[in-house]
């Protein structure tokens, strides 16, 4: 599967100023796919999963499945059927390992079904680093003893029993790790201070659908009772919360109408709020949700918060928005400790954010304008793409590998939507930048869902 991904190569062109306009359907959700593909380990029997997104976070994670022995099969339309019944193995690669921080999900799950899990140390990222004590805590206290070795985590337990764990923060990791070691375990486990993200109910949801016994899932306590054993079964992944976000907030920023389709409007409260506070109109109906951009916008200030507060992942892309504003928002990271990393590459199109720790001043500019840019990271990469649709002229970004993480065929989508983008891949074409066409560049190559 990974000798199909993309290579660094690849760019996405856009030439901005086209308003955006129609609907586009919501994938399904990177963070609900990923661990519930983790979860699939502790289950005797065939896990089907609809609205898989076609991404290549999801890539590595069946490689990593396929790397401790089991079957990963993908089907038309975003579904996986995943059979772990061969695993054999409690110890990932640390090459797969390390390309996707979600992949120590899989811990849990190891040690939920083998009594122990070998699993590289997740590094951290561009984003800050991506600590797991809170995780190590919850294995700790169902009885796991936890050792270092080799940059690898070690986790060993004879027997898991349930506990009371009080997470420090509702970390959305832990909340999910700590669940997966906990399904199995002899007795209940309480945990307390639980993320409410609706991913984390995703995979709760998942969970009892295979005969696990989770209750308060979406509420701060979760309480798991273990059983013997958990069977196969069918469940469709939740629509992506941060995709549709960008979508909508796509529409906005270029004075567009936007309409996202297939997901509870409940899960963009916030951003509904923050966009409407802007000007723009973001109306809700049945499982749609629309925003139409205003010709100008107020600034607005924001503060990233743990679900159901403004998510830091929409964090980058509401800060392209913003720096077309009439005026100065203020923008505060509570959640990760870098996350104004592509500041620097939004400034080369000409937006005015200035970046003191955890918090930012963003100053509306008249207008943003092409540059060649580089992604850092996946939400960074989505505030590119924003940035590019409402500049003047065609822009260049590369780091497209990070978008591909998370957003599925942008380019097709954003292209339905109106826009002109077009991803190019190989070396860039040797064309005056003022001749950079769209319509002349290289062949466009899709990521494919590898077979
Ligand atoms: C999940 O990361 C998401 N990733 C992130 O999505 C998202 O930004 C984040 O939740 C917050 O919503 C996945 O679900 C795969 P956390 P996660 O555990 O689980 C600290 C994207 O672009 N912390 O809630 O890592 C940690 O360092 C991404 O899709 C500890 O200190 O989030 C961070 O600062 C990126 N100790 C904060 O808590 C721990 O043991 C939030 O982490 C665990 C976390």
């Amino acid at each position: 599967m990974i000798d199909s991904l993309d290579g660094l190569r690849t760019r996405l062109l856009i030439e901005g100023g086209k308003r955006l306009q129609g609907v586009v359907a919501a994938p399904g959700a990177k963070n609900a796919a990923l661990p519930i593909m983790a979860a699939s380990i502790l289950a005797e029997g065939e896990i089907v999963l609809h609205r898989v997104p076609r991404i290549t976070d999801v890539d590595v994670m069946a490689a990593i499945l396929e790397s401790l022995g089991a079957h990963v099969r993908e089907h038309p339309g975003g579904t996986l059927v995943i059979d772990t019944s061969s695993v054999n193995s409690y110890s990932p690669p640390y090459a797969l390992v390390s390309r996707l921080n979600a992949s120590f999900d899989v811990t849990g799950a190891l040690i939920g079904r083998f009594g122990r899990a070998e699993v590289p140390q997740p590094g951290g990222c561009v984003i800050g680093p991506r600590a797991v004590d809170l995780h190590l805590a919850g294995f700790t206290a169902l009885g796991a003893e936890i050792a270092l070795d080799h940059g690898a985590i070690i986790a060993i337990a004879d027997a898991l029993s349930g506990a009371k764990v009080a997470l420090a923060r509702p970390s959305v990791g832990a909340t999910k790790n700590i669940m997966l070691a906990a399904v199995k375990a002899n007795g209940t486990t309480t945990i307390e201070n639980a993320a409410l993200e609706p991913e984390v109910v995703d995979l709760a949801d998942f969970l009892n659908a295979c005969g696990a016994r989770v209750s308060g899932h979406g509420t701060r306590t979760i309480v798991v009772e273990g059983v013997r054993a958990l069977r196969g079964c069918e469940h469709t992944i939740i629509p992506d919360r941060i995709v549709a976000g960008t979508y909508l907030i796509a529409g906005a920023i270029t004075h567009g109408d936007v309409t996202v389709q297939g997901l509870d409007p409940r899960m963009l409260h916030s951003l509904a709020e923050t966009l409407g506070n802007t000007g723009a109109r973001v109306s809700a109906q049945g499982v749609s949700v629309r925003a139409q951009g205003a010709e100008s916008w107020k600034p607005t200030d924001i503060v990233t918060e743990p679900y159901p507060g403004f998510p830091t992942d929409l964090q980058a892309p509401l800060v392209a928005y913003l720096s077309l504003a009439k005026g100065t928002s203020q923008v505060q990271e509570t959640i990760f400790d870098a996350r104004f990393v592509y500041v620097s590459e939004l400034a080369r199109m000409g937006a005015d954010v200035k970046v003191s720790g955890r918090s930012a001043i963003v100053t509306g500019v008249a207008a943003l304008k092409a540059a060649p840019v580089e992604a850092p990271d996946i939400r960074a990469g989505g505030a590119l793409v924003l940035a590019a649709l409402a500049a003047e002229g065609k822009s260049e970004i590369s780091g497209l590998e990070f978008i591909d993480r998370g957003y599925e065929f942008i380019e097709e989508k954003l292209t339905a939507l109106g826009a002109s983008a077009a991803r190019v891949s190989g070396v860039a074409p040797v064309l005056p930048r003022d001749d950079l066409s769209i319509t002349d560049a290289l062949p466009r190559v899709v990521t494919p869902f590898a077979p």
